[in-house]
């Protein structure tokens, strides 16, 4: 006969355990919602949204639309977290492990007093949790500092994702591996290889020998103001670059993301 009391035990231990759904929400459209991602939404008790300043209002108002959109019933309570700003200056890697230990910090702060052990929170991620961004690595970071979290991830819809299909491409040539860096590492990826940038705010695609690359460039996918260039990027760098520029002074921030490929012979 199964003892009763151990098993009992084993459900007792796991009914405490804060769970939390990591969203993937995609890039900035609402449409981009998957269902598996409107229905984790609805198991939320709370759901968090990241306040990152004035700059990113945008963005937190696209969370609050998605909300308003696909939340049924009003059993769902709504929680702030200011999140800790990365330290401009000192060493890249040091300030990012400074900033990710901020962030855990507030998060488990507020998982504490926001959440009861019985209790779902969501957090929505912007694209796709697993495409730089930190979330589960602060999750990872939360219960190594002793707190007991159960989370589950729902894949979204990637701004990488969203530049293929707007511009109507695939990704990689037949058969050819695609890099996924960012804008600091571009000029260190190795030698013939086809690249997708993101966090480049530096234009990094101007700095680079263009001769037989195309790129194919995107900012705001998904949003109304969405802007698409694509061509040789020896043609093209310049234009793109005014254009980010232009596009950055009038909204006062900018996400763009691109492809840069080898022609095809
Ligand atoms: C912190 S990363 C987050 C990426 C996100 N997890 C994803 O799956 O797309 C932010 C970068 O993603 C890219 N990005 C995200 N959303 C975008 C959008 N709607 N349009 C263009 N680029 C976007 C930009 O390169 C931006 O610098």
């Amino acid at each position: 006969m199964p003892d009763p009391s151990a098993d009992g035990g084993a459900d007792r231990r796991e009914a405490a355990m804060r769970k939390i759904l990591v969203i993937g929400i995609g890039a900035g459209d609402p449409d981009h919602m998957t269902v598996q991602a409107i229905e984790a939404l609805n198991r939320a008790d709370v759901i968090i949204i990241p306040d990152k300043g004035s700059e990113k209002a945008a963005l937190r108002a696209l969370r609050l639309e998605i909300c308003a959109r696909f939340l049924r019933g009003d059993g769902h309570r709504f929680v702030d977290i200011a999140m800790p700003v990365r330290a401009a200056s000192g060493p890249y890697r040091d300030g990012v492990d400074d900033w990710h230990a901020a962030i855990a910090g507030e998060y488990r702060r507020r998982f504490e007093t926001e959440l009861s052990e019985q209790e779902t929170g969501a957090l929505l991620v912007w694209g796709d949790p697993s495409l730089y961004d930190s979330t589960l690595r602060i999750l990872e970071r939360i219960e190594a500092s002793g707190l007991a979290l159960d989370y589950e991830v729902f894949p979204g819809i990637s701004s990488v994702q969203a530049l293929a299909a707007r511009h109507r491409i695939p990704l990689n040539r037949i058969g050819e591996p695609v890099l996924l860096t960012t804008g600091r590492q571009l000029a260190a990826r190795p030698d013939g290889i086809d690249s997708i940038v993101m966090l480049d705010g530096e234009q990094a695609f101007a700095s680079i020998d263009g001769q037989g690359l195309e790129l194919f460039w995107g900012a705001y996918l998904g949003m109304a103001d969405e802007v698409l260039m694509s061509g040789p990027l020896e043609a093209i760098a310049a234009a793109v670059r005014e254009r980010r520029a232009q596009l950055r002074a009038e909204k006062g921030w900018i996400m763009d993301v691109y492809l840069l490929r080898h022609s095809e012979p």
